[in-house]
């Protein structure tokens, strides 16, 4: 029996209750593939986490020096990211909004990292364009998010295929955007943290780059 998807209210309602709990839900170590990407980040730029959660990727960020702006519609989420971000003697700012309703600064930050963040194909767009507008000329985007052959997983990701993404889509997006892909992969990894450590999860994992002159 497929599931009736709840509608975006009520989404936001099921993460506050998920993060209402003392633990880190995803942990507090950063993302890999964000961690393996280290020596492209640039200490003193700005960096958007998008859908940062408890913040183990913006805190993350600013550990490493970059001005973190952490965007996510869960108070609780932020406020957990916040007091992460104190314990390791740092500062984030933080903004509770919904992705498709946030009025999006532009050609604003130096970097924009999102990690999980599975809306419906047609939001997939959205969200991308939105991500790219937010760069400034030159900035780098860093997105990681389960792939179409999670469906056939029960370790995590969403119950609904079409929130799922494809490496070929997500390549049609960027190219219209005029994006610059410097790498965009679908495969399968082996969790190292999060709730599902061990297992495997297919991911799609990209790095574009807005053009430094408009196309
Ligand atoms: C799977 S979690 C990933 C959290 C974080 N990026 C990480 O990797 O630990 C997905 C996050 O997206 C947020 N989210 C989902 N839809 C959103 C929306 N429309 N606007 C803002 N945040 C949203 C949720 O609150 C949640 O924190």
């Amino acid at each position: 029996m497929s599931k009736q998807q709840p509608n975006r209210r009520s989404k936001q309602e099921s993460w506050e209750e998920r993060y209402a709990g003392e633990d880190y839900l995803f942990g507090t170590e950063p993302n890999d593939f964000l961690a393996q990407e280290t020596h492209r980040l640039i200490p003193g730029s700005r960096a958007l986490a998008v859908a940062d959660g408890e913040g183990r990727n913006g805190v993350w960020l600013a550990g490493q020096g970059l001005e973190v702006l952490s965007v996510d519609f869960s108070a609780n989420a932020l406020a957990k990211a916040r007091a992460l971000a104190a314990e390791r003697g740092l500062m984030i700012e933080t903004v509770q909004a919904d992705l498709f309703a946030w009025d999006w600064p532009l050609a604003a930050f130096d970097l924009v990292a999102a990690f999980f963040i599975q809306p419906g194909q047609a939001q997939q767009k959205i969200l991308f364009r939105a991500m790219l507008a937010a760069l400034k000329p030159g900035g780098l985007l860093i997105f990681e998010a389960h792939a179409k052959a999670q469906a056939a997983s029960e370790f995590g990701g969403p119950d609904n295929p079409d929130h799922l993404y494809a490496a070929a889509v997500v390549r049609r997006v960027l190219e219209e955007a005029g994006a610059e892909i410097i790498s965009l992969e679908e495969k399968t990894i082996i969790r190292r943290g999060g709730r599902y450590p061990g297992k495997p999860a297919s991911v799609v994992r990209l790095i574009a780059r807005r053009p430094s002159r408009p196309q």
